[in-house]
């Protein structure tokens, strides 16, 4: 923990790190027993489940989909967030908002009709979220930013746990959160991949203000409440 002179200073500090949400990304779980690893994470103070559905053409990975966010919604009352990795996002977002999605995260690449995608999402009475990729500019988002709760900054190319934080990614953290601030927008700042103790707090100074996290809470030494801890301190 780190050391503050006045307990002023160490107030702002804690509503800091409070107002950072943690949403830990089961990819990286132990799928044997998945609900005692979200249990884990609910009672070690997650603020949601990041859950990464990939197809095998978007991304070069395949992953899980609807029927795991079906058997996850009974076990936790955590909003669950859909990342959805994968071609003909329209084609399923109804099955992953009847299963239980609360939020759906959907990419701005390869999406002629992002703004359709996006109001479909909340004609189905979801939050709306969408993802820019590392080499996708922060500009893209102007027209969308004021439709959108969530910005997801992809802070590793997606498709895979485990990958390292792309340095680059901080400045356009960095100018997300001023295109969100200057326009007085109600929308989340998230960023995804790679993000640990170390890259935690500078993805927050950046600016973002929800952090997934997988390796670095279901596959660390340390057990899950442990590692969440570990995460929070590096934030205080
Ligand atoms: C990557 C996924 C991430 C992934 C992050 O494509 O979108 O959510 O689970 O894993 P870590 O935290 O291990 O980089
Ligand atoms: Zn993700």
């Amino acid at each position: 923990m780190k050391e503050y002179a006045t307990n002023k200073e160490a107030a702002v500090a804690d509503s800091v790190s409070r107002s950072i949400k943690l949403a830990p990304s089961i990819l990286a779980a132990d799928f044997t027993r998945l609900g005692e690893q979200v249990a884990a994470a609910e009672a070690a103070g997650a603020d949601r489940i990041h859950i990464d559905v990939m197809d095998g053409h978007f991304v070069p990975n395949i992953s899980i989909g609807v029927p795991v966010v079906k058997s996850l919604r009974p076990v936790t009352k955590l909003p669950l967030e859909t990342h959805l990795m994968i071609d003909n996002p329209d084609q399923f977002l109804e099955a992953f908002a009847a299963a239980g999605s609360d939020t759906l995260i959907v990419h701005w690449e390869n999406n002629a009709n992002l703004h359709r995608t996006i109001h479909e999402i909340r004609r189905l009475g979801k939050k709306a979220g969408v993802a820019i990729n590392p080499a996708t500019p922060a500009a893209v988002l102007a027209e969308i930013l004021p439709d959108v709760d969530l910005v997801l900054v992809m802070t590793v190319n997606p498709g895979f746990g485990g990958q390292k934080f792309i340095e680059s990614t901080l400045t356009k953290i960095r100018q997300v959160r001023q295109m969100i601030d200057e326009r007085k927008l109600n929308c989340e700042l998230e960023i995804d991949g790679g993000v640990d103790e170390a890259t935690a707090p500078r993805g927050a100074l950046a600016g973002a203000n929800v952090l997934v996290a997988g390796s670095s809470v279901f596959n660390n030494k340390d057990n899950v409440a442990a590692a969440m801890e570990r995460l929070r301190q590096s934030i205080a």
